[in-house]
């Protein structure tokens, strides 16, 4: 699939914000928690979700779409969840959680096929073993089996989202109380373990670094509206700016963009917080920056390479360091066949700012490369084609809509 995004756009108007991807992937999976009827409304329109919701009814799960509700009403009755799907993204790893919270054993797949040592999933699988789990490796699956789940201390040695999330929902039905301490404090982990306590669970101080859970034996039916997808937010706010635009982005939380509005500040724009929406404006030449990825509150990696994209088109350097992931510079390649004039060193980027961009055929890498390239489109003088874009679409939900509505000239081949 390909889009193709005319450039020298100039992005005017309102555009309304989703529901998170991130908060919404673990709420799905947290619903197997529990055996009753469990409603998440607002459910985005994307291809993880999609996944997603396949993975649970592979696993057991009743699913019924109501509008943008999903009504769900689980019963473990497969520990081992499809290869197929397990191997398409990362989050199916919080499968584990759940299905050894409830059927005391999981089998699973490394996520994407990839080995341990690229893309650890240690901390997770410490954290279990504290909880009682014993692990196994075998053929590319890891298994974890405990004839009772028990509360523990669990440090873990980075504050890992995922880990944290995955530890949370195997702790919420384990016999006594946990501490997941270097607990990762992002947004999307409050959502989960405020999702997990409106089914009756007992998680405490989610958002610090100490959290607390004390298990219950069963947890109940729930409704929830998982919180506005923040990397959404920013992506517009940052393609307000890129294009010398004015956007009025609605329904965001201005609280979970503070490293990005700060960013953005320091490159020249104007960025309004009124209650739940956010105003960005160019009102001048962009600035040279300095970020550095880092987790929440810092600066999200998830935001890394739209921000590459920007800082491409402006009269001075800017530098990039990015400190969460280790390879996760993909997209320069593609940003310089589109004229960008970029440096890696290590885990550091450095930008020289050139006076055009000019459209090319480029290819998304992944998700946020997918986005970074579109802002660069936009930006650029030309026609550029992105390929893979059905990267772009496994988090964006009606980008090209959205965009469009806004001043964008972009359709899909
Ligand atoms: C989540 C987000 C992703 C975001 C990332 C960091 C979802 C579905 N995905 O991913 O969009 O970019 O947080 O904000 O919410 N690590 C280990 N061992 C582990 C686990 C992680 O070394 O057991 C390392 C990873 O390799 C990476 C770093 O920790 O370098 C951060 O990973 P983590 O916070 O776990 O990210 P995810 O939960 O995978």
């Amino acid at each position: 699939m390909e889009i193709a995004v005319a450039g020298k756009a100039t992005l005017q108007g309102t555009i309304e914000i989703s529901t998170s991807k991130n908060a919404t992937l673990p709420i799905l999976i947290a619903a197997l928690l529990s055996e009753e009827n469990i409603k998440i409304n607002m459910v985005p329109e994307i291809n993880d979700v999609e996944i997603v919701k396949k993975l649970l009814q592979n696993l057991g799960a009743f699913l019924v779409k109501n509008d943008n509700s999903l009504c769900i009403r689980s019963f473990v009755s497969n520990i081992y969840p499809d290869y197929d799907l397990v191997r398409q993204i990362r989050a199916s790893l919080l499968l584990m959680g759940p299905i050894l919270a409830t059927r005391k054993i999981v089998k699973i797949s490394l996520p994407g096929g990839c080995a341990i040592g690229t893309r650890p999933i240690d901390l997770h699988l410490k954290g279990f073993e504290a909880l009682g789990a014993k692990i196994r490796l075998t053929g590319g699956n890891v298994i974890a089996e405990a004839r009772e789940l028990k509360g523990n201390h669990i440090y873990l040695d980075f504050p890992s989202v995922g880990a944290t999330e995955n530890l949370m929902m195997a702790a919420a039905l384990a016999e006594g109380t946990t501490y997941i301490e270097n607990a990762a404090l992002e947004p999307e982990v409050v959502d989960l373990a405020n999702f997990i306590n409106s089914m009756g669970g007992r998680i405490h101080a989610a958002g610090s670094n100490i959290i607390k859970i004390e298990g219950k034996k069963r947890l109940h039916g729930s409704t929830y509206t998982p919180i506005p997808d923040r990397i959404e937010a920013g992506t517009y706010m940052v393609a307000a700016a890129a294009t010398g635009g004015d956007l009025l982005i609605k329904n965001v939380i201005p609280e979970h963009l503070k490293a990005t509005t700060a960013k953005l500040v320091e490159s020249g724009a104007r960025v309004q917080e009124m209650d739940r929406e956010i105003r960005v404006q160019r009102i001048g030449p962009v600035r040279p920056i300095y970020i550095k990825t880092l987790p929440y509150p810092g600066f999200p990696t998830d935001m890394q390479a739209q921000f590459m994209a920007y800082l491409s088109h402006t009269s001075g350097s800017s530098v990039i360091t990015e400190s969460v992931f280790e390879n996760r510079f993909m997209h320069t390649q593609e940003l310089m066949r589109m004229g960008a004039n970029i440096k890696i060193e290590g885990r550091t980027a450095i930008i020289k700012g050139v006076p055009q961009l000019s459209a090319a055929h480029v290819k998304a890498t992944d998700l946020r490369a997918g986005a970074a390239l579109l802002i660069a489109g936009l930006m650029s003088e030309g026609t550029t084609f992105i390929s893979n874009s059905h990267h772009i679409d496994r988090g964006y939900e009606n980008i090209v809509d959205k965009l469009n509505r806004v001043g964008a000239n972009i359709y899909r081949n």
